[in-house]
């Protein structure tokens, strides 16, 4: 149902208990938009203070021509997820280390920013008054969209004179049409997509639209995605476009470094913990691209794309391959990270927040 806030201007935020699913075929997600009811939305005054936002309907939003993120890619955005637990009841996963990174990258972006404390509750609102569209334990989950925007008008290079905070969200299934089966990568070398004292580290719209080229290049080849390489050396491991990347040898648990050309997952993060409790030894390291021929597995963690086992990676016409089968270390470390999430596993480490 409607929250009466919705309907009202003026009353307090009540949300109808009754779970009422929307009109979906929950077995046929993807990772494509679906429209979903509501969207949260406020803007910075003139202090830089965000001002109280509230949801209200999905739709469209207006933009001077000369608003910053149109011309000069004044932009940065997030992604987490509401999962539905067993017992019908909504959880966020760790939405706070969403805001502080949003907060990093604001400050990178010369952006005004919410404060950590806005970031939660907007999430949270949003995930609740589109509560309909959290698929079914086990379908999938809400996938949510924190965006930050240069939405005021500026001709001269320079920061945007008024910033715009939004949140959508979108029902999703697995990211890659390969589902759960193992991902084939490929390792690029024409293209980087990202340089020191760039932005690789944070979450700037701007380090996405330049990959496509090469996704398409690797798509078209079959490919499921691309793994890129360091841009000085052109030698080390960094990340794939839409994840971070993992090594298993032995006992072994390897991730690239993220020293500003990568990342920093919130998923990644949560995996290095869960690897380490579970006794592996993870190094956060500077990895060859030589040691992809050395490894027993490599899997790739992000929010959209969970944890996603890689088959093979190809590199200069040599192919890599890698045990996918069920006794895998990225299996073992998934069950886990999904149990948390699902009410499953006792959340020991205060990940979750139920809503
Ligand atoms: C995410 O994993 O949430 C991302 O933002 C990656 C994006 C390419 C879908």
């Amino acid at each position: 149902g409607t929250p009466s806030c919705l309907q009202q201007a003026s009353s307090p935020c009540v949300y109808s208990n009754e779970d009422e699913y929307a009109d979906l075929d929950w077995d046929k997600l993807g990772f494509g938009s679906i429209p979903t009811d509501y969207m949260y939305i406020t803007k910075s005054a003139k202090d830089g203070n965000f001002e109280q936002g509230h949801v209200s309907r999905y739709g469209s939003v207006e933009l001077n021509p000369a608003a910053g993120v149109l011309n000069y890619g004044q932009g940065i955005y997030e992604g987490t997820k509401a999962y539905r637990k067993e017992n019908g009841h909504l959880v966020l996963f760790r939405p706070d280390q969403n805001a502080i990174r949003m907060k990093m990258g604001a400050d990178r972006m010369c952006m005004a920013c919410p404060s950590v404390e806005q970031f939660v509750e907007a999430v949270k609102e949003t995930a609740l008054a589109n509560r309909r569209w959290v698929p079914p334990p086990g379908k999938g989950t809400l996938y949510i969209r924190p965006l930050l925007i240069g939405s005021g008008p500026i001709l001269g290079l320079s920061p945007a004179p008024e910033f715009t905070f939004l949140v959508y969200s979108s029902p999703v299934g697995n990211y890659f049409k390969e589902g759960i089966a193992p991902l084939n990568l490929y390792v690029e070398e024409e293209f980087h997509r990202a340089s020191p004292g760039g932005t690789g580290g944070v979450k700037s719209i701007t380090n996405y639209a330049p990959v496509l080229k090469a996704l398409a290049n690797a798509k078209s080849r079959g490919f499921s995605d691309v793994l890129y390489l360091d841009s000085v050396n052109k030698k080390y491991l960094e990340e794939v476009s839409s994840c971070n990347v993992f090594l298993v040898k032995g006992n072994l648990i390897s991730t690239p470094v993220a020293r500003g050309t990568i990342l920093a997952g919130v998923t990644r993060r949560s995996i290095i913990e869960i690897a380490q409790d579970q006794g592996y030894q993870v190094d956060e390291r500077t990895i060859a691209v030589e040691e992809l021929f050395d490894a027993d597995e490599v899997f790739c963690t992000g929010t959209a794309v969970g944890v996603a086992p890689v088959g093979s990676i190809t590199y200069q016409n040599r192919r890599a391959e890698y045990r996918t089968k069920s006794q895998s270390v990225s299996e073992e470390l998934y069950v886990i990270l999904e149990g948390i999430r699902r009410g499953l596993i006792e959340d020991k480490k205060g990940w979750t927040i139920e809503i």
